[in-house]
């Protein structure tokens, strides 16, 4: 087998290696290399732009019972909340004022919310903000959905695969729940024509190395515009509350392979990234990333979206959330952006 810098520079070449390879990549103790020539590729693409989403979580109820997520419907300990579509229109004001051009509406799967609710809040956000991409993250919904929400002008969706391989997804998710029905939601979105979002946990109960490789593969097979990924963080009212945490040193170095593998992508350093190291975003955007999602939720509900424990930025407004994160972008030696950030597929 080649050394790691010689596997690095036939990714960064070819855009792709064997099996072998990328698990040698994902668990490198030393990536100087990788690092090096993801920052590079980004740079081609992207060049010193960091894009911003003001997060608005607008609803902690959830159907669902995935193990590892705060908000699951068991989680009798939990606190509910939802926002009104005033209170939403209200968070774009102050996030459009504190220049984003990108809402991203997230929240459990909760029925309350009827289609004809959301499309309504979709058309009145794009048109108080025709300048501004409307991206919704609300789960698994039939294609009809899906188009209607399209049609209202919704303009991306985010939806992790959570993991590619069948038998690890069973072990995250409750019988109710299957793969297949995860990746139809993803094609239906993207030939509906959403710019589309996915990505996993890095670090979840039971993964291998060889899930991770499922993972990158079934993202080629895919080619989203967006992918998130983020390290498992336990929630302690979960089944899953005496798991490790998902290691930085892996969430890092897949953060590179992303890139290389997928130059044109968004790929955001996540909360949870920020959450298991204080400069956890910023060694993110080192590694590759593009894009951060600061919270524009009201105070008063933020620390009510606990996806897992310790979750930063539940106490900050929501203009000091975006000050202190162009202060990070800024340390890491890029530049936050005001701008829509659309994907860049050309080069
Ligand atoms: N309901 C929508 C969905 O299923 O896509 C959006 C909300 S869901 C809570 C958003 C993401 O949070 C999930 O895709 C998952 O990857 C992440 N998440 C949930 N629990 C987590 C945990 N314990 N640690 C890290 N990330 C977690
Ligand atoms: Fe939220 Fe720093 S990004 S307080």
């Amino acid at each position: 087998m080649d050394d790691i810098n010689t596997i690095t520079d036939r990714l960064s070449a070819d855009r792709d290696a064997s099996d072998d390879e990328l698990k040698i990549l994902i668990d490198a103790e030393k990536s100087d290399r990788l690092r090096e020539l993801a920052a590079r590729r980004r740079m081609e693409y992207y060049g010193l732009d960091v894009y911003t989403r003001g997060l608005i979580e607008f609803t902690n109820y959830c159907k669902n019972n995935c193990l590892y997520c705060g908000i699951r419907a068991g989680n009798s300990d939990q606190k509910r909340y939802r926002l009104s579509k005033d209170d939403i229109l209200a968070c774009c004001r102050e996030g459009y004022e504190l220049g984003f051009r990108t809402f991203v509406l997230q929240g459990g799967e909760d029925l309350y919310y009827t289609d004809s609710m959301i499309c309504g809040i979709v058309s009145s956000i794009k048109s108080g903000y025709p300048d501004c991409a409307v991206t919704l993250s609300l789960g698994e919904k039939e294609r009809e959905s899906y188009q209607s929400f399209f049609d209202a002008g919704a303009d991306r969706y985010l939806l992790r695969h959570e993991t590619a391989d069948e038998e690890h997804y069973g072990k995250l998710h409750p019988e109710s729940m299957s793969l297949k029905n995860r990746k139809r939601c993803l094609f239906d979105l993207k030939e509906i024509g959403y710019q589309v979002g996915s990505g996993f946990m890095v670090g979840s109960p039971y993964q291998t190395l060889d899930n991770l490789v499922s993972d990158l593969r079934f993202l080629q097979e895919l080619m989203p515009d967006m992918i998130g990924i983020g390290p498992f963080i336990p929630h302690e009212n979960t089944p899953f509350g005496g798991f490790e945490r998902g290691s930085l040193k892996r969430t890092l170095n897949l953060i590179s392979i992303l890139r290389l593998m997928f130059p044109y992508a968004l790929i955001p350093a996540t909360t949870a990234l920020g959450t298991i190291h204080p400069l956890g975003r910023e060694m993110g955007i080192k590694a590759g990333a593009n894009v951060v999602m600061p919270n524009l939720s009201p105070v008063g509900v933020r620390k009510l979206y606990s996806l897992y424990d310790d979750k930063i930025c539940t106490g900050e407004e929501a203009a000091e959330c975006r000050g202190c994160l162009e202060r990070r972008v800024q340390t890491a030696g890029y530049r936050l952006t005001v701008d829509i950030g659309n994907v860049k597929r050309g080069l």
